[in-house]
Protein backbone atom coordinates (compact mmCIF):
# COMPACT_ATOMS: atom_id res chain seq x y z
CA UNK A 1 0.00 0.00 0.00
CA UNK A 2 2.85 2.14 0.54
CA UNK A 3 3.87 2.47 -3.06
CA UNK A 4 0.65 4.96 -3.73
CA UNK A 5 2.10 8.22 -5.37
CA UNK A 6 -0.29 10.20 -2.56
CA UNK A 7 -0.17 11.04 0.90
CA UNK A 8 -2.59 11.67 2.75
CA UNK A 9 -3.05 14.74 5.31
CA UNK A 10 -4.04 13.56 8.60
CA UNK A 11 -4.81 16.91 10.32
CA UNK A 12 -4.54 17.06 14.32
CA UNK A 13 -4.87 20.79 15.29
CA UNK A 14 -7.80 19.99 17.30
CA UNK A 15 -5.79 17.08 19.63
CA UNK A 16 -2.08 17.50 19.65
CA UNK A 17 -2.80 21.51 18.72
CA UNK A 18 -5.24 22.10 21.26
CA UNK A 19 -1.95 20.28 23.53
CA UNK A 20 -0.38 23.61 23.22
CA UNK A 21 -0.88 24.98 26.35
CA UNK A 22 -2.70 27.87 26.43
CA UNK A 23 -4.92 26.94 23.02
CA UNK A 24 -7.78 25.15 23.98
CA UNK A 25 -10.89 25.64 22.20
CA UNK A 26 -14.51 25.93 22.60
CA UNK A 27 -16.83 23.03 20.52
CA UNK A 28 -18.08 25.47 18.44
CA UNK A 29 -14.47 26.98 17.77
CA UNK A 30 -13.44 23.17 16.59
CA UNK A 31 -16.24 22.55 14.78
CA UNK A 32 -15.54 25.64 12.91
CA UNK A 33 -12.36 24.56 12.15
CA UNK A 34 -13.07 21.10 10.88
CA UNK A 35 -15.43 22.77 8.64
CA UNK A 36 -12.64 24.96 7.21
CA UNK A 37 -10.04 21.44 7.22
CA UNK A 38 -12.93 19.30 5.40
CA UNK A 39 -13.49 22.62 2.47
CA UNK A 40 -9.46 22.57 2.23
CA UNK A 41 -9.83 18.63 1.35
CA UNK A 42 -7.91 16.88 4.60
CA UNK A 43 -7.97 13.70 4.83
CA UNK A 44 -8.26 12.59 8.19
CA UNK A 45 -9.44 14.71 11.08
CA UNK A 46 -8.35 13.83 14.51
CA UNK A 47 -10.76 15.42 16.41
CA UNK A 48 -9.79 15.09 20.27
CA UNK A 49 -9.44 12.67 22.85
CA UNK A 50 -12.50 11.53 23.91
CA UNK A 51 -12.10 10.01 27.10
CA UNK A 52 -10.33 13.14 27.70
CA UNK A 53 -13.19 15.45 29.20
CA UNK A 54 -17.09 15.74 28.46
CA UNK A 55 -16.00 18.36 26.71
CA UNK A 56 -13.67 16.85 24.41
CA UNK A 57 -16.48 13.68 23.81
CA UNK A 58 -19.09 16.45 22.83
CA UNK A 59 -16.38 18.50 20.29
CA UNK A 60 -15.28 14.81 18.76
CA UNK A 61 -19.31 13.85 18.36
CA UNK A 62 -20.00 17.01 17.00
CA UNK A 63 -17.92 17.12 14.52
CA UNK A 64 -18.11 13.01 13.45
CA UNK A 65 -22.38 14.31 13.39
CA UNK A 66 -21.33 17.16 11.14
CA UNK A 67 -18.39 16.42 8.41
CA UNK A 68 -19.23 14.30 5.64
CA UNK A 69 -15.99 14.31 3.43
CA UNK A 70 -12.97 13.69 6.12
CA UNK A 71 -12.74 11.12 8.09
CA UNK A 72 -12.77 11.91 11.47
CA UNK A 73 -10.64 10.30 14.29
CA UNK A 74 -10.82 10.06 17.90
CA UNK A 75 -7.04 9.71 19.65
CA UNK A 76 -7.90 6.47 22.83
CA UNK A 77 -5.06 4.99 24.81
CA UNK A 78 -4.57 1.25 24.56
CA UNK A 79 -6.63 0.73 27.22
CA UNK A 80 -11.07 -1.05 27.07
CA UNK A 81 -12.56 2.15 28.28
CA UNK A 82 -11.03 4.85 25.93
CA UNK A 83 -11.66 2.74 22.48
CA UNK A 84 -15.16 2.28 24.30
CA UNK A 85 -15.63 5.90 24.24
CA UNK A 86 -14.01 6.86 21.21
CA UNK A 87 -16.25 5.06 19.21
CA UNK A 88 -19.53 6.23 20.89
CA UNK A 89 -17.91 9.47 19.82
CA UNK A 90 -17.35 8.27 16.12
CA UNK A 91 -20.61 6.55 16.18
CA UNK A 92 -22.44 9.17 13.99
CA UNK A 93 -19.25 9.48 11.48
CA UNK A 94 -19.61 9.02 7.84
CA UNK A 95 -16.38 7.68 7.77
CA UNK A 96 -14.66 7.23 11.59
CA UNK A 97 -11.45 6.03 12.96
CA UNK A 98 -10.03 5.03 16.32
CA UNK A 99 -6.34 5.83 17.02
CA UNK A 100 -5.31 3.71 19.82
CA UNK A 101 -1.16 4.26 20.72
CA UNK A 102 0.76 2.82 23.08
CA UNK A 103 4.52 3.72 23.80
CA UNK A 104 7.54 1.55 22.65
CA UNK A 105 10.27 3.13 23.95
CA UNK A 106 12.81 1.72 26.65
CA UNK A 107 12.42 5.09 28.98
CA UNK A 108 8.69 4.74 28.12
CA UNK A 109 8.05 1.55 29.04
CA UNK A 110 10.35 1.10 31.72
CA UNK A 111 9.49 4.69 33.30
CA UNK A 112 6.28 5.35 32.55
CA UNK A 113 4.10 2.19 31.91
CA UNK A 114 6.36 0.49 34.17
CA UNK A 115 5.30 -2.71 32.03
CA UNK A 116 7.45 -5.44 29.98
CA UNK A 117 7.94 -5.16 26.35
CA UNK A 118 5.83 -8.19 25.76
CA UNK A 119 2.88 -6.88 28.06
CA UNK A 120 3.39 -3.72 25.81
CA UNK A 121 2.93 -5.96 22.64
CA UNK A 122 0.01 -7.53 24.72
CA UNK A 123 -1.67 -4.55 25.50
CA UNK A 124 -1.85 -3.57 22.02
CA UNK A 125 -2.96 -6.15 20.65
CA UNK A 126 -5.90 -6.59 22.68
CA UNK A 127 -6.91 -2.85 22.04
CA UNK A 128 -6.58 -3.10 18.37
CA UNK A 129 -8.58 -6.25 18.37
CA UNK A 130 -11.19 -4.34 20.49
CA UNK A 131 -11.18 -1.48 18.24
CA UNK A 132 -11.48 -3.21 15.45
CA UNK A 133 -14.84 -4.30 16.57
CA UNK A 134 -16.47 -1.37 17.13
CA UNK A 135 -14.47 0.56 13.66
CA UNK A 136 -13.88 -0.59 10.52
CA UNK A 137 -10.62 1.92 10.29
CA UNK A 138 -8.05 1.49 13.19
CA UNK A 139 -4.60 3.38 13.79
CA UNK A 140 -1.99 2.12 15.75
CA UNK A 141 1.18 4.66 17.17
CA UNK A 142 4.06 3.61 18.67
CA UNK A 143 4.55 6.34 21.40
CA UNK A 144 8.11 7.76 21.41
CA UNK A 145 8.98 5.80 18.11
CA UNK A 146 11.79 7.76 17.44
CA UNK A 147 13.91 6.50 20.47
CA UNK A 148 12.58 2.65 20.42
CA UNK A 149 14.84 -0.28 19.25
CA UNK A 150 14.19 -1.09 15.80
CA UNK A 151 14.38 -4.92 16.47
CA UNK A 152 10.73 -4.28 18.88
CA UNK A 153 9.25 -1.63 16.77
CA UNK A 154 9.75 -4.49 13.78
CA UNK A 155 7.83 -7.02 16.47
CA UNK A 156 4.81 -4.66 17.68
CA UNK A 157 3.96 -3.65 14.33
CA UNK A 158 3.99 -6.84 12.45
CA UNK A 159 1.57 -7.60 15.70
CA UNK A 160 -0.15 -4.52 14.98
CA UNK A 161 -1.10 -5.31 11.69
CA UNK A 162 -1.86 -8.70 12.27
CA UNK A 163 -4.60 -7.53 14.74
CA UNK A 164 -6.02 -5.37 12.14
CA UNK A 165 -4.32 -2.23 12.46
CA UNK A 166 -4.61 -0.58 8.67
CA UNK A 167 -2.43 2.66 9.84
CA UNK A 168 1.16 2.09 11.57
CA UNK A 169 2.07 5.17 13.05
CA UNK A 170 6.02 5.55 13.81
CA UNK A 171 5.74 9.39 16.25
CA UNK A 172 8.96 11.17 16.80
CA UNK A 173 7.13 12.13 19.74
CA UNK A 174 9.49 14.17 21.77
CA UNK A 175 11.60 15.61 18.38
CA UNK A 176 14.98 13.63 18.87
CA UNK A 177 15.21 12.27 15.48
CA UNK A 178 17.25 13.89 12.54
CA UNK A 179 16.30 13.50 8.87
CA UNK A 180 18.44 10.83 7.39
CA UNK A 181 17.75 8.56 10.75
CA UNK A 182 13.93 8.67 10.63
CA UNK A 183 13.90 8.13 6.84
CA UNK A 184 16.13 5.16 7.61
CA UNK A 185 14.09 3.83 10.59
CA UNK A 186 10.80 4.14 8.29
CA UNK A 187 12.46 2.26 5.85
CA UNK A 188 13.49 -0.24 7.72
CA UNK A 189 10.25 -0.89 9.05
CA UNK A 190 8.62 -1.05 6.20
CA UNK A 191 11.52 -3.77 4.58
CA UNK A 192 11.69 -5.48 7.57
CA UNK A 193 8.55 -6.06 8.60
CA UNK A 194 6.94 -9.35 6.44
CA UNK A 195 2.70 -8.06 6.63
CA UNK A 196 4.29 -4.54 6.22
CA UNK A 197 2.40 -3.93 2.14
CA UNK A 198 -1.11 -4.68 4.20
CA UNK A 199 -0.56 -1.10 6.17
CA UNK A 200 -0.12 2.40 5.31
CA UNK A 201 3.14 3.95 7.08
CA UNK A 202 2.30 7.17 8.67
CA UNK A 203 4.84 10.01 10.76
CA UNK A 204 3.86 12.25 13.44
CA UNK A 205 6.89 14.27 14.09
CA UNK A 206 7.27 16.92 16.88
CA UNK A 207 9.73 20.20 16.46
CA UNK A 208 11.80 20.25 19.50
CA UNK A 209 14.68 20.37 17.16
CA UNK A 210 12.86 22.44 14.46
CA UNK A 211 13.28 19.36 12.12
CA UNK A 212 9.51 18.39 12.35
CA UNK A 213 8.78 19.23 8.79
CA UNK A 214 12.28 17.71 7.46
CA UNK A 215 11.81 14.77 9.55
CA UNK A 216 8.70 14.22 7.53
CA UNK A 217 9.48 14.15 4.17
CA UNK A 218 12.36 12.14 4.95
CA UNK A 219 10.20 9.72 5.60
CA UNK A 220 8.09 10.24 2.59
CA UNK A 221 10.87 9.42 0.64
CA UNK A 222 11.58 6.42 2.87
CA UNK A 223 7.73 5.14 2.15
CA UNK A 224 5.53 6.89 4.78
CA UNK A 225 2.21 7.75 2.94
CA UNK A 226 0.61 9.22 5.90
CA UNK A 227 1.47 12.81 7.32
CA UNK A 228 0.60 13.71 11.04
CA UNK A 229 0.40 17.22 11.10
CA UNK A 230 -0.83 21.03 12.34
CA UNK A 231 -2.01 24.13 10.95
CA UNK A 232 0.49 26.88 11.54
CA UNK A 233 2.60 23.99 13.46
CA UNK A 234 0.56 23.90 16.91
CA UNK A 235 0.97 21.51 19.66
CA UNK A 236 3.18 20.20 22.59
CA UNK A 237 5.94 22.31 23.59
CA UNK A 238 7.41 23.26 20.16
CA UNK A 239 4.76 21.93 18.01
CA UNK A 240 3.93 19.53 15.36
CA UNK A 241 5.38 19.58 11.26
CA UNK A 242 3.14 22.56 9.92
CA UNK A 243 0.49 21.36 7.30
CA UNK A 244 0.93 24.51 4.96
CA UNK A 245 4.79 23.75 5.17
CA UNK A 246 4.32 19.90 4.48
CA UNK A 247 1.96 20.39 1.60
CA UNK A 248 3.56 22.88 0.20
CA UNK A 249 7.21 21.21 -0.05
CA UNK A 250 4.90 18.26 -1.55
CA UNK A 251 3.37 20.43 -4.45
CA UNK A 252 6.82 22.72 -4.77
CA UNK A 253 8.93 19.66 -4.93
CA UNK A 254 6.89 17.14 -6.65
CA UNK A 255 9.65 16.91 -9.36
CA UNK A 256 11.64 15.48 -6.63
CA UNK A 257 9.10 13.84 -4.32
CA UNK A 258 6.89 12.33 -6.73
CA UNK A 259 3.75 12.55 -4.54
CA UNK A 260 0.88 14.33 -4.09
CA UNK A 261 -1.76 15.21 -1.71
CA UNK A 262 -5.44 16.33 -2.18
CA UNK A 263 -5.07 19.55 -0.25
CA UNK A 264 -6.93 22.28 -1.99
CA UNK A 265 -4.37 24.84 -1.57
CA UNK A 266 -5.85 28.18 -1.64
CA UNK A 267 -7.68 27.76 1.25
CA UNK A 268 -4.32 27.51 3.15
CA UNK A 269 -3.80 30.60 4.55
CA UNK A 270 -7.90 31.67 5.57
CA UNK A 271 -7.49 28.15 7.68
CA UNK A 272 -4.22 29.78 9.13
CA UNK A 273 -5.91 32.93 10.08
CA UNK A 274 -8.97 30.95 11.40
CA UNK A 275 -6.32 29.09 13.48
CA UNK A 276 -4.31 31.77 15.05
CA UNK A 277 -7.43 33.95 15.79
CA UNK A 278 -9.36 31.34 17.71
CA UNK A 279 -6.70 30.23 19.42
CA UNK A 280 -4.56 33.89 20.10
CA UNK A 281 -1.67 32.22 19.40
CA UNK A 282 -0.14 34.30 16.79
CA UNK A 283 1.80 33.70 13.34
CA UNK A 284 5.20 35.47 13.31
CA UNK A 285 6.06 37.38 9.97
CA UNK A 286 8.66 35.54 8.90
CA UNK A 287 6.78 32.20 8.69
CA UNK A 288 6.73 30.38 5.94
CA UNK A 289 3.77 30.04 3.73
CA UNK A 290 1.24 31.56 5.90
CA UNK A 291 3.85 34.77 7.75
CA UNK A 292 2.77 38.35 6.32
CA UNK A 293 6.41 38.70 4.86
CA UNK A 294 6.19 35.05 3.23
CA UNK A 295 6.04 36.72 -0.31
CA UNK A 296 7.11 40.26 0.36
CA UNK A 297 10.26 41.87 -1.06
CA UNK A 298 11.90 44.48 0.35
CA UNK A 299 15.28 44.46 -0.89
CA UNK A 300 15.93 46.37 -4.40
CA UNK A 301 16.99 43.87 -6.32
CA UNK A 302 14.72 41.26 -5.34
CA UNK A 303 11.66 43.76 -6.22
CA UNK A 304 13.33 44.13 -9.71
CA UNK A 305 13.62 40.96 -10.67
CA UNK A 306 10.36 39.75 -9.19
CA UNK A 307 8.80 42.32 -11.49
CA UNK A 308 11.00 41.25 -14.21
CA UNK A 309 10.21 37.98 -13.40
CA UNK A 310 8.08 36.06 -10.99
CA UNK A 311 10.31 33.35 -10.56
CA UNK A 312 13.85 35.04 -9.53
CA UNK A 313 12.52 35.12 -6.06
CA UNK A 314 9.56 33.58 -5.46
CA UNK A 315 9.56 29.61 -5.74
CA UNK A 316 5.44 29.21 -5.84
CA UNK A 317 2.44 31.63 -6.55
CA UNK A 318 1.19 33.82 -3.81
CA UNK A 319 -2.07 32.63 -5.36
CA UNK A 320 -1.75 29.01 -4.55
CA UNK A 321 -1.80 29.63 -0.82
CA UNK A 322 -4.20 32.11 -0.89
CA UNK A 323 -2.66 35.13 -0.96
CA UNK A 324 -3.93 37.61 -3.39
CA UNK A 325 -0.46 38.49 -4.41
CA UNK A 326 2.93 39.08 -3.72
CA UNK A 327 3.64 42.45 -1.77
CA UNK A 328 6.46 44.34 -2.50
CA UNK A 329 7.36 46.30 0.96
CA UNK A 330 8.38 49.76 0.00
CA UNK A 331 11.50 50.69 2.49
CA UNK A 332 14.64 51.60 2.69
CA UNK A 333 16.08 48.39 0.72
CA UNK A 334 13.87 49.50 -2.06
CA UNK A 335 15.17 50.70 -5.75
CA UNK A 336 13.76 52.85 -8.43
CA UNK A 337 11.92 49.88 -10.68
CA UNK A 338 9.73 49.42 -7.56
CA UNK A 339 9.17 53.04 -6.75
CA UNK A 340 8.25 53.88 -9.66
CA UNK A 341 6.17 50.45 -10.34
CA UNK A 342 4.43 51.36 -7.20
CA UNK A 343 3.11 54.71 -7.99
CA UNK A 344 2.28 53.56 -11.30
CA UNK A 345 0.11 51.39 -9.36
CA UNK A 346 -1.97 54.28 -7.73
CA UNK A 347 -2.17 56.28 -10.63
CA UNK A 348 0.76 58.11 -10.14
CA UNK A 349 2.68 59.02 -13.58
CA UNK A 350 5.50 61.45 -13.12
CA UNK A 351 6.00 63.35 -16.21
CA UNK A 352 9.93 63.10 -16.08
CA UNK A 353 13.22 61.55 -15.22
CA UNK A 354 13.72 64.37 -12.86
CA UNK A 355 10.70 64.61 -11.03
CA UNK A 356 10.86 60.82 -10.88
CA UNK A 357 14.55 61.11 -9.58
CA UNK A 358 13.89 63.93 -6.78
CA UNK A 359 10.80 62.05 -5.42
CA UNK A 360 12.85 58.92 -5.50
CA UNK A 361 15.44 61.15 -2.95
CA UNK A 362 12.74 62.08 -1.19
CA UNK A 363 11.39 58.41 -0.80
CA UNK A 364 14.91 57.39 0.40
CA UNK A 365 15.34 59.87 3.07
CA UNK A 366 11.63 59.11 4.66
CA UNK A 367 12.59 55.34 4.23
CA UNK A 368 16.17 56.07 6.67
CA UNK A 369 13.54 57.35 8.93
CA UNK A 370 10.52 54.64 8.70
CA UNK A 371 10.18 51.13 8.94
CA UNK A 372 8.04 50.83 6.39
CA UNK A 373 6.45 53.07 3.51
CA UNK A 374 2.80 53.35 3.02
CA UNK A 375 0.58 54.12 -0.21
CA UNK A 376 -0.56 57.42 1.99
CA UNK A 377 3.15 58.10 2.24
CA UNK A 378 4.09 57.91 -1.26
CA UNK A 379 1.43 60.25 -2.57
CA UNK A 380 2.10 62.90 0.11
CA UNK A 381 6.26 62.71 -0.73
CA UNK A 382 5.14 62.83 -4.74
CA UNK A 383 2.67 65.84 -3.87
CA UNK A 384 5.24 67.60 -2.18
CA UNK A 385 8.07 67.21 -4.49
CA UNK A 386 5.67 68.37 -7.38
CA UNK A 387 4.54 71.41 -5.49
CA UNK A 388 8.54 72.82 -4.59
CA UNK A 389 9.52 72.17 -8.64
O1 LIG B 1 3.48 12.60 19.80
C1 LIG B 1 2.90 11.50 19.92
O2 LIG B 1 3.51 10.45 20.08
C2 LIG B 1 1.46 11.52 19.88
C3 LIG B 1 0.80 10.18 19.80
C4 LIG B 1 -0.32 10.07 20.74
C5 LIG B 1 0.44 9.88 18.39
O3 LIG B 1 0.85 12.56 19.81
ZN1 LIG C 1 2.18 14.22 19.21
Amino acid sequence: MSSSDRVIIFDTTLRDGEQSPGASMTKEEKLRIAKALERMRVDVIEAGFAIASPGDFDAVKSIADTIQDSTICSLARALDADIERAAEALAGANSGRIHTFIATSPIHMQHKLRMQPDQVVEQAVRAIKKARNLCADVEFSCEDAGRSEIDFLCRIVEAAIDAGARTINIPDTVGYAIPHEYANLISELINRVPNADKAIFSVHCHNDLGLAVANSLAAVVAGARQVECTINGLGERAGNAALEEIVMAIKTRQDLLGVHTNIDTPHILSVSRMVSGITGFPVQPNKAIVGANAFAHESGIHQDGVLKHRETYEIMAAEDVGWHANKMVMGKHSGRSAFRSRLLELGIELASETELNAAFARFKDLADKKHEIFDEDLQALVSETLSEE
